[in-house]
């Protein structure tokens, strides 16, 4: 299972990519915001810059609603670096793109995905990723994961090669139980990751060896 860290922050990029478990990056116009990254220029050389420090894939949202302006867009930041992977919202005008990307070879991440059927179409658009977000659905009452496991399930029997990147993740646990269910990759803020390393008994264990030792 991949790990991308979902921030704009260039700080958490470089200490998740430092830490050696980072397989790539998500971004979306709120956490650019978040990071005050405004107006055109400046938007794509954060994209470079994200794409120097780490390895793996850099999702890059587009903004257009069309698919013409998607699809102006999309090559746009595509041709800034080819770690760069366009995402798309999961919109008629969305899929019809995420098509025409695929056919070009370029690799899409349709996000803003709630339902299978969405995660259906995405795939039969041959997105490389579908975003499902889960922690959004946990907010109202919907149980995130259970998308997960029922994407995981639908792609297996049909034999679809999208890859299932769980977003929205809020917690430690979300990551495990999107790691039981099945998921490609988790994407989500340096916390949750942090997070997994925390037991109580690895902290008084560790103490009392170190004790041990010095005596
Ligand atoms: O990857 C999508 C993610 O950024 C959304 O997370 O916490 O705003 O629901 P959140």
């Amino acid at each position: 299972m991949k790990f991308f860290i979902d921030t704009a922050n260039l700080d958490q990029i470089r200490e998740a990519n430092d830490f050696g478990i980072l397989d790539g990056v998500t971004t979306n116009p709120s956490l650019m915001a978040k990071e005050g990254i405004k107006g055109h220029d400046k938007v794509m050389q954060h994209y470079v810059d994200i794409c120097n420090i780490v390895d793996g894939d850099v999702s890059a949202e587009v903004i257009a609603t069309d698919f013409e302006g998607i699809v102006r867009e999309g090559h746009a930041l595509a041709e800034l670096h080819p770690q760069i992977v366009v995402k798309v919202p999961m919109i008629k005008d969305g899929i019809k793109a995420i098509r025409y990307f695929t056919e070009k070879g370029i690799k899409t991440n349709c996000t803003l995905v709630f339902s299978a059927g969405q995660a259906l179409l995405a795939a039969k658009a041959g997105a490389t990723y579908v975003s499902p977000f889960i922690g959004r659905l946990d907010d109202i009452s919907f149980d995130g994961v259970e998308l997960i496991q029922q994407i995981v399930n639908i792609y297996t029997i049909h034999g679809f090669e999208t890859e299932v990147l769980a977003a929205s993740i809020r917690n430690s646990m979300h990551i495990i139980k999107c790691a039981e269910a099945g998921a490609d990759v988790v994407t989500c803020p340096l916390e949750p990751i942090l997070g997994l390393l925390k037991h109580p008994l690895t902290d008084s264990g560790l103490e009392k060896f170190l004790a041990d030792h010095n005596k």
